[in-house]
Protein backbone atom coordinates (compact mmCIF):
# COMPACT_ATOMS: atom_id res chain seq x y z
CA UNK A 1 0.00 0.00 0.00
CA UNK A 2 1.23 3.03 -0.90
CA UNK A 3 0.92 6.16 1.28
CA UNK A 4 0.47 8.69 -1.43
CA UNK A 5 -2.69 7.01 -1.88
CA UNK A 6 -3.33 6.87 1.83
CA UNK A 7 -3.50 11.19 1.78
CA UNK A 8 -5.03 11.74 -1.55
CA UNK A 9 -7.58 13.73 0.42
CA UNK A 10 -4.69 16.04 0.69
CA UNK A 11 -3.30 15.13 -2.11
CA UNK A 12 -3.15 19.23 -3.80
CA UNK A 13 -2.58 20.67 -0.37
CA UNK A 14 0.65 18.11 0.65
CA UNK A 15 1.83 19.47 -3.04
CA UNK A 16 1.73 22.97 -1.76
CA UNK A 17 4.05 21.79 1.03
CA UNK A 18 6.42 20.60 -1.03
CA UNK A 19 7.27 23.47 -2.81
CA UNK A 20 6.63 25.77 0.21
CA UNK A 21 9.10 23.23 1.77
CA UNK A 22 12.04 24.32 -0.51
CA UNK A 23 10.78 28.22 -0.67
CA UNK A 24 11.73 27.67 3.17
CA UNK A 25 15.17 26.62 3.79
CA UNK A 26 16.25 29.37 0.51
CA UNK A 27 19.48 30.92 1.85
CA UNK A 28 22.03 32.70 0.67
CA UNK A 29 24.15 30.72 1.83
CA UNK A 30 25.23 27.77 -0.55
CA UNK A 31 25.92 25.27 1.73
CA UNK A 32 23.08 25.47 4.16
CA UNK A 33 20.87 25.74 1.55
CA UNK A 34 22.39 22.61 -0.28
CA UNK A 35 22.28 20.55 2.69
CA UNK A 36 18.63 21.56 3.66
CA UNK A 37 17.47 21.17 0.18
CA UNK A 38 19.21 18.00 -0.19
CA UNK A 39 16.79 15.75 2.66
CA UNK A 40 13.64 17.44 1.01
CA UNK A 41 14.67 16.18 -1.92
CA UNK A 42 15.52 12.58 -0.77
CA UNK A 43 11.43 12.35 -0.36
CA UNK A 44 9.90 10.79 3.03
CA UNK A 45 6.79 9.45 3.94
CA UNK A 46 5.73 13.19 5.23
CA UNK A 47 2.99 11.73 7.35
CA UNK A 48 3.50 14.42 9.97
CA UNK A 49 2.14 17.20 7.49
CA UNK A 50 0.21 14.70 6.07
CA UNK A 51 -1.75 13.84 9.38
CA UNK A 52 -1.91 17.80 10.27
CA UNK A 53 -3.68 18.30 7.20
CA UNK A 54 -6.15 15.53 6.92
CA UNK A 55 -7.46 16.59 11.08
CA UNK A 56 -7.84 19.83 9.06
CA UNK A 57 -9.75 18.59 6.32
CA UNK A 58 -12.08 16.95 8.81
CA UNK A 59 -13.37 20.40 9.16
CA UNK A 60 -13.27 22.05 5.89
CA UNK A 61 -12.17 22.66 2.40
CA UNK A 62 -9.90 25.57 2.62
CA UNK A 63 -6.94 24.46 3.69
CA UNK A 64 -4.54 27.14 2.96
CA UNK A 65 -4.07 28.56 6.62
CA UNK A 66 -2.48 25.21 7.17
CA UNK A 67 -0.29 24.68 4.39
CA UNK A 68 2.58 26.87 6.66
CA UNK A 69 1.94 24.68 9.97
CA UNK A 70 1.93 21.56 8.20
CA UNK A 71 5.37 22.83 6.53
CA UNK A 72 6.97 23.57 9.67
CA UNK A 73 6.32 20.14 11.02
CA UNK A 74 7.84 18.41 8.48
CA UNK A 75 11.10 20.71 9.02
CA UNK A 76 10.98 20.29 12.97
CA UNK A 77 11.34 15.94 11.75
CA UNK A 78 13.57 17.36 9.38
CA UNK A 79 15.93 19.08 11.59
CA UNK A 80 15.73 16.11 14.50
CA UNK A 81 16.20 13.60 11.38
CA UNK A 82 19.66 15.36 10.06
CA UNK A 83 20.89 16.17 14.34
CA UNK A 84 19.99 12.07 14.50
CA UNK A 85 21.90 11.33 12.04
CA UNK A 86 24.99 12.46 13.41
CA UNK A 87 24.44 11.16 16.78
CA UNK A 88 23.68 7.57 15.58
CA UNK A 89 26.99 8.19 12.80
CA UNK A 90 24.57 7.11 10.08
CA UNK A 91 24.90 6.95 6.46
CA UNK A 92 22.10 6.39 5.09
CA UNK A 93 18.73 8.45 5.05
CA UNK A 94 15.67 7.98 2.89
CA UNK A 95 17.87 5.82 0.39
CA UNK A 96 20.81 8.22 0.06
CA UNK A 97 23.35 9.57 1.68
CA UNK A 98 22.57 11.46 5.44
CA UNK A 99 23.68 15.41 5.93
CA UNK A 100 26.29 13.91 8.34
CA UNK A 101 27.78 11.51 5.35
CA UNK A 102 28.01 14.34 2.99
CA UNK A 103 28.58 17.55 4.81
CA UNK A 104 30.01 16.54 7.85
CA UNK A 105 29.23 17.39 11.66
CA UNK A 106 29.71 20.72 12.11
CA UNK A 107 27.44 21.55 8.54
CA UNK A 108 24.57 19.43 10.08
CA UNK A 109 24.43 20.95 13.30
CA UNK A 110 23.66 24.13 11.76
CA UNK A 111 21.60 22.78 9.09
CA UNK A 112 19.32 21.10 11.65
CA UNK A 113 19.67 24.36 13.80
CA UNK A 114 18.65 26.25 10.51
CA UNK A 115 15.73 24.28 9.56
CA UNK A 116 14.05 24.19 13.21
CA UNK A 117 14.96 27.94 13.19
CA UNK A 118 12.72 28.19 9.71
CA UNK A 119 9.96 26.17 11.30
CA UNK A 120 9.79 28.90 14.39
CA UNK A 121 10.02 31.61 12.04
CA UNK A 122 6.34 29.70 10.40
CA UNK A 123 4.82 29.10 13.30
CA UNK A 124 5.17 32.69 14.48
CA UNK A 125 3.17 34.09 11.38
CA UNK A 126 0.45 32.23 13.22
CA UNK A 127 0.69 34.33 16.43
CA UNK A 128 -0.72 32.03 18.50
CA UNK A 129 0.90 31.56 21.59
CA UNK A 130 -0.84 28.11 22.66
CA UNK A 131 0.81 26.42 18.93
CA UNK A 132 4.21 27.59 19.83
CA UNK A 133 4.02 26.32 23.20
CA UNK A 134 2.75 23.16 21.85
CA UNK A 135 5.84 23.40 19.41
CA UNK A 136 8.74 24.17 21.66
CA UNK A 137 6.82 21.41 24.36
CA UNK A 138 7.59 19.03 21.21
CA UNK A 139 10.94 19.72 20.47
CA UNK A 140 12.09 20.12 24.20
CA UNK A 141 10.90 16.48 25.10
CA UNK A 142 11.94 15.03 21.55
CA UNK A 143 15.89 16.16 23.17
CA UNK A 144 14.48 14.48 26.07
CA UNK A 145 13.67 11.10 24.64
CA UNK A 146 17.12 11.19 22.31
CA UNK A 147 19.02 11.71 26.25
CA UNK A 148 17.25 8.93 27.92
CA UNK A 149 17.64 6.61 24.80
CA UNK A 150 21.38 7.33 24.94
CA UNK A 151 21.39 6.62 28.60
CA UNK A 152 19.84 4.06 28.22
CA UNK A 153 22.15 2.13 25.84
CA UNK A 154 23.69 -1.08 26.29
CA UNK A 155 21.73 -1.21 30.16
CA UNK A 156 19.62 -4.60 30.19
CA UNK A 157 18.10 -3.76 33.30
CA UNK A 158 15.48 -1.30 31.94
CA UNK A 159 12.19 -2.26 31.38
CA UNK A 160 8.82 -1.36 29.12
CA UNK A 161 8.28 1.82 31.46
CA UNK A 162 11.52 2.78 30.35
CA UNK A 163 11.11 1.67 26.58
CA UNK A 164 7.24 3.31 25.77
CA UNK A 165 8.44 6.60 27.58
CA UNK A 166 11.61 6.99 25.06
CA UNK A 167 9.70 6.21 22.18
CA UNK A 168 6.25 8.50 23.69
CA UNK A 169 9.30 11.91 23.47
CA UNK A 170 11.24 10.99 20.40
CA UNK A 171 8.47 10.28 17.93
CA UNK A 172 4.69 9.75 19.35
CA UNK A 173 4.47 13.33 20.61
CA UNK A 174 4.98 15.06 16.68
CA UNK A 175 2.89 12.74 15.24
CA UNK A 176 0.11 13.42 18.59
CA UNK A 177 0.93 17.39 17.59
CA UNK A 178 0.75 17.12 13.93
CA UNK A 179 -2.86 15.75 14.65
CA UNK A 180 -3.61 18.10 17.35
CA UNK A 181 -2.77 21.41 15.24
CA UNK A 182 -4.27 20.44 12.37
CA UNK A 183 -7.76 20.31 13.86
CA UNK A 184 -7.14 23.37 16.09
CA UNK A 185 -6.67 25.11 13.35
CA UNK A 186 -9.99 24.71 12.27
CA UNK A 187 -12.66 23.34 15.12
CA UNK A 188 -13.06 24.75 18.50
CA UNK A 189 -14.12 21.61 19.20
CA UNK A 190 -12.00 20.28 21.94
CA UNK A 191 -13.24 17.42 22.46
CA UNK A 192 -12.52 16.32 18.69
CA UNK A 193 -9.10 18.05 18.91
CA UNK A 194 -8.32 16.19 21.80
CA UNK A 195 -9.67 12.84 20.07
CA UNK A 196 -7.30 13.83 17.21
CA UNK A 197 -4.31 14.27 20.05
CA UNK A 198 -4.58 11.05 21.51
CA UNK A 199 -5.39 9.29 17.77
CA UNK A 200 -1.99 10.45 17.00
CA UNK A 201 -0.29 9.52 19.99
CA UNK A 202 -1.41 5.88 20.15
CA UNK A 203 -0.55 5.79 16.55
CA UNK A 204 3.17 7.66 16.82
CA UNK A 205 3.52 4.94 19.61
CA UNK A 206 2.68 1.98 17.27
CA UNK A 207 4.87 3.95 14.25
CA UNK A 208 7.95 3.35 16.39
CA UNK A 209 7.39 0.66 17.48
CA UNK A 210 6.98 -0.47 14.12
CA UNK A 211 10.15 1.70 13.04
CA UNK A 212 12.06 -0.59 15.79
CA UNK A 213 10.87 -3.88 14.42
CA UNK A 214 12.44 -2.89 11.11
CA UNK A 215 15.55 -2.06 12.14
CA UNK A 216 15.68 -6.06 12.45
CA UNK A 217 13.78 -7.49 9.74
CA UNK A 218 13.49 -4.67 6.85
CA UNK A 219 14.90 -4.92 3.22
CA UNK A 220 17.44 -1.76 3.41
CA UNK A 221 16.92 -0.95 0.02
CA UNK A 222 12.83 -0.78 0.80
CA UNK A 223 13.13 1.17 4.09
CA UNK A 224 15.49 3.47 2.63
CA UNK A 225 18.24 3.09 6.22
CA UNK A 226 20.37 1.14 7.54
CA UNK A 227 18.98 -1.92 9.38
CA UNK A 228 20.81 -3.57 12.66
CA UNK A 229 21.60 0.44 13.66
CA UNK A 230 19.68 0.22 16.97
CA UNK A 231 21.89 -3.19 17.86
CA UNK A 232 24.99 -2.19 16.89
CA UNK A 233 24.65 1.00 19.25
CA UNK A 234 23.06 -0.88 21.82
CA UNK A 235 19.84 0.60 21.83
CA UNK A 236 17.05 -1.86 23.10
CA UNK A 237 14.41 -1.50 21.49
CA UNK A 238 11.09 -3.84 21.87
CA UNK A 239 11.97 -6.95 20.24
CA UNK A 240 15.59 -6.97 21.85
CA UNK A 241 13.39 -6.35 25.46
CA UNK A 242 11.31 -9.41 25.02
CA UNK A 243 14.07 -11.92 24.29
CA UNK A 244 15.61 -10.62 27.19
CA UNK A 245 13.28 -11.45 29.49
CA UNK A 246 11.45 -14.10 27.64
CA UNK A 247 13.93 -15.82 25.63
CA UNK A 248 16.21 -19.36 27.27
CA UNK A 249 19.38 -17.33 26.01
CA UNK A 250 18.43 -14.66 28.19
CA UNK A 251 21.42 -14.65 30.10
CA UNK A 252 23.65 -14.86 27.07
CA UNK A 253 21.61 -12.12 24.90
CA UNK A 254 22.17 -9.80 28.59
CA UNK A 255 25.63 -10.37 28.30
CA UNK A 256 25.85 -9.30 24.76
CA UNK A 257 23.46 -6.65 24.90
CA UNK A 258 25.43 -5.28 27.65
CA UNK A 259 28.39 -5.28 25.90
CA UNK A 260 29.46 -2.39 23.52
CA UNK A 261 32.11 -4.68 21.55
CA UNK A 262 29.69 -7.32 21.18
CA UNK A 263 26.72 -5.37 20.25
CA UNK A 264 29.58 -3.63 17.55
CA UNK A 265 31.43 -6.92 16.62
CA UNK A 266 28.32 -9.54 16.68
CA UNK A 267 25.52 -7.63 15.47
CA UNK A 268 24.48 -10.33 13.29
CA UNK A 269 24.62 -12.71 16.02
CA UNK A 270 22.35 -10.57 18.36
CA UNK A 271 20.24 -9.83 16.22
CA UNK A 272 19.52 -13.83 14.86
CA UNK A 273 19.06 -14.15 18.54
CA UNK A 274 16.33 -11.81 18.85
CA UNK A 275 14.60 -12.56 15.54
CA UNK A 276 14.98 -16.39 17.34
CA UNK A 277 12.93 -15.50 20.38
CA UNK A 278 9.20 -14.65 19.64
CA UNK A 279 10.04 -10.93 20.13
CA UNK A 280 9.40 -9.29 16.61
CA UNK A 281 5.66 -11.40 17.02
CA UNK A 282 5.60 -9.86 20.48
CA UNK A 283 6.27 -6.51 19.53
CA UNK A 284 4.03 -6.24 16.27
CA UNK A 285 1.33 -7.50 19.05
CA UNK A 286 2.27 -4.76 20.70
CA UNK A 287 2.23 -2.32 17.73
CA UNK A 288 -1.44 -3.75 16.54
CA UNK A 289 -2.48 -3.00 20.16
CA UNK A 290 -1.74 0.60 19.36
CA UNK A 291 -2.81 1.11 16.34
CA UNK A 292 -5.95 -0.22 17.61
CA UNK A 293 -6.34 1.54 20.45
CA UNK A 294 -5.50 4.99 17.75
CA UNK A 295 -8.82 3.77 16.06
CA UNK A 296 -10.98 3.78 18.72
CA UNK A 297 -10.51 7.46 19.94
CA UNK A 298 -11.81 8.09 16.12
CA UNK A 299 -15.21 6.96 17.54
CA UNK A 300 -15.58 10.39 18.69
CA UNK A 301 -14.95 11.80 15.08
CA UNK A 302 -18.14 12.56 12.60
CA UNK A 303 -18.01 9.63 10.03
CA UNK A 304 -16.44 11.20 6.82
CA UNK A 305 -13.89 9.82 4.41
CA UNK A 306 -11.14 11.60 6.47
CA UNK A 307 -11.99 9.42 9.58
CA UNK A 308 -11.47 6.30 7.51
CA UNK A 309 -8.44 7.47 5.92
CA UNK A 310 -7.19 7.61 9.38
CA UNK A 311 -8.32 4.31 10.45
CA UNK A 312 -6.37 2.92 6.98
CA UNK A 313 -3.42 4.80 8.15
CA UNK A 314 -3.74 3.11 11.30
CA UNK A 315 -3.39 0.26 9.62
CA UNK A 316 -0.55 1.15 7.12
CA UNK A 317 1.51 1.98 10.28
CA UNK A 318 1.44 -1.58 11.17
CA UNK A 319 1.76 -3.19 7.86
CA UNK A 320 4.57 -0.55 6.20
CA UNK A 321 7.92 -1.78 5.46
CA UNK A 322 9.53 1.25 4.98
C1 LIG B 1 11.95 8.42 11.03
O1 LIG B 1 10.70 8.97 10.78
C2 LIG B 1 12.28 8.62 12.46
C3 LIG B 1 11.26 8.04 13.34
C4 LIG B 1 10.59 8.78 14.15
C5 LIG B 1 11.01 6.61 13.30
P1 LIG B 1 9.94 8.64 9.43
O2 LIG B 1 9.85 7.15 9.27
O3 LIG B 1 8.68 9.41 9.39
O4 LIG B 1 10.97 9.19 8.36
P2 LIG B 1 10.71 9.79 6.91
O5 LIG B 1 10.28 11.21 7.13
O6 LIG B 1 9.68 8.97 6.21
O7 LIG B 1 12.06 9.72 6.27
C1 LIG C 1 13.96 8.46 15.77
O1 LIG C 1 14.82 7.53 16.21
C2 LIG C 1 14.71 9.74 15.65
C3 LIG C 1 14.02 10.95 16.02
C4 LIG C 1 12.82 11.06 16.47
C5 LIG C 1 14.82 12.13 15.89
P1 LIG C 1 15.62 6.53 15.31
O2 LIG C 1 17.08 6.69 15.55
O3 LIG C 1 15.06 5.16 15.55
O4 LIG C 1 15.29 6.97 13.84
P2 LIG C 1 15.91 6.33 12.57
O5 LIG C 1 15.68 4.85 12.71
O6 LIG C 1 17.33 6.72 12.56
O7 LIG C 1 15.10 6.93 11.46
MG1 LIG D 1 18.70 7.03 14.01
MG1 LIG E 1 15.16 3.56 14.10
Amino acid sequence: MAEFDLFKLVRNEMELVESQLYENVKTPELILGEASTHLIKAGGKRIRPGFALLAARMYGDDLDYVIPLATALELVHMATLVHDDVIDNSVVRRGTGTVKYQWGNRISIYAGNFVFARALAIVATYDRRDVLELIADASMKICQGEIVQMRSCFNVNLGLKNYLRRIERKTALLISLSCQLGAMLSTSDNLQIEALRRYGYDLGLAFQITDDILDFVADEATLGKPTGSDIRQGVITLPALYALYNDEHRVELARLLSSPHECQENTQHIIDMVCDSDGIDYAYAVSQYYANRSKRHLELLPDTPVTETLQELADFILARDY
